[in-house]
């Protein structure tokens, strides 16, 4: 008998395949969002799941679910995840680190440039059939080339995101708990900063560290008050890490001049306030939504699965 398994979201047919050949697999190809409760009926007599970063995973639904031995999470994120409810459990728990990196990182460009660039509005006003013709003043924005930008988190998305500002001739400075290695420093062409020198200094600062309590409402109004007037932010880590609130009056208030923003706080349910700025940039959480990058995901959470199940040593396991 092969070990029964879910799948909580819809998944790639090849990736779903791949786990048929391993286990007894309870798909969910239409896609139907699972609430708590639903969930944990689900994984009620299974041994390992494949999840979401909205699948809540905590000792309460871990209580429900005795014979479970492994969660392989579809994220490099994995704060939906309760490690320690998982260890005390018994409950394995992985995730994708590494194969998001570049397309994330691509992504976060694409929030730069149409942010500073005015992309989306300016799409707007010409669909909207608002076009009456060239004008030295029209859709002024801002210059990326030779711009100041700051990276807050150092890790490997951050780094990806730098490298490419080579092209744009900027200066790039970035805050972490500790500065890279000097190596690092030479590839990516960046310097290493305070958090106050990194919050003065950027026209354009990007956010890169992961959700957990520490980094809840890392930016603040008080970081916020901080930044250089008229700099734009870029958000495409995590929703709770920047005060979304605070965001919010500051863009108001003109403090900052937009936001480039993929991630929110109570996603999807996002402050209705950010949907009247013109000055800002919505997406959906797609900034590692490339074809091949989530086909990559999907599958490194299966292969994490399968070694979980038949090893018990999935390769980005996260709680030894
Ligand atoms: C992650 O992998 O954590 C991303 O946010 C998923 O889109």
């Amino acid at each position: 008998m092969k070990p029964k398994v879910i799948v909580t979201r819809e998944i790639f047919d090849d990736v779903l395949d791949y786990l048929r050949q391993h286990f007894d697999v309870t798909d969910n190809q239409a896609d139907t969002p699972m609430d708590a409760e639903t969930l944990a009926k689900n994984l009620a007599d299974k041994t390992g799941a494949m999840t979401t970063l909205v699948d809540r995973v905590d000792a309460k639904l871990l209580a429900r679910c005795p014979k479970l031995k492994a969660v392989c999470n579809m994220a490099v994120g994995f704060n939906n995840i309760d490690l320690g409810a998982c260890s005390s459990a018994g409950v394995m728990a992985t995730n994708t680190p590494g194969v998001l990196d570049d397309s994330t990182a691509d992504f976060t460009w694409a929030l730069i440039l149409a942010t500073a660039r005015r992309v989306v509005e300016s799409d707007a006003h010409v669909r909207a059939g608002e076009w009456k013709g060239w004008y030295l003043k029209q859709f002024l924005g801002a210059d990326v080339h030779h711009a100041t930008l700051g990276i807050l988190g150092f890790g490997r998305i951050g780094r990806r995101v730098a490298r490419r500002a080579l092209g744009f001739d900027m200066t790039v400075l970035y805050h972490d708990s500790q500065p890279a290695d000097a190596a690092t420093e030479r590839t990516c062409n960046a310097a290493f900063v305070s958090m106050d020198g990194l919050l003065s200094r950027a026209d354009i600062l990007t956010i890169h560290v992961p959700y957990a309590p520490a980094t809840h409402h890392l930016v603040s109004g008080r970081v916020l008050s901080k930044m250089k007037p008229g700099a734009i932010l870029i958000h495409a880590a995590r929703g709770g890490v920047v005060d979304d609130a605070a965001l919010l009056e500051a863009l108001r208030s003109g403090r900052l001049a937009g936001a480039g923003l993929d991630v929110f706080e109570n996603e999807p349910a996002l402050n209705p306030a950010f949907l009247a700025m013109k000055n800002v940039v919505l997406t959906p959480h797609i900034a590692s939504s490339s074809a091949a990058t989530r086909h990559a995901m999907a599958m490194l959470a299966a292969q994490n699965l399968v070694a979980a199940l038949t090893t018990g040593k999935p390769p980005n396991l996260l709680n030894p």
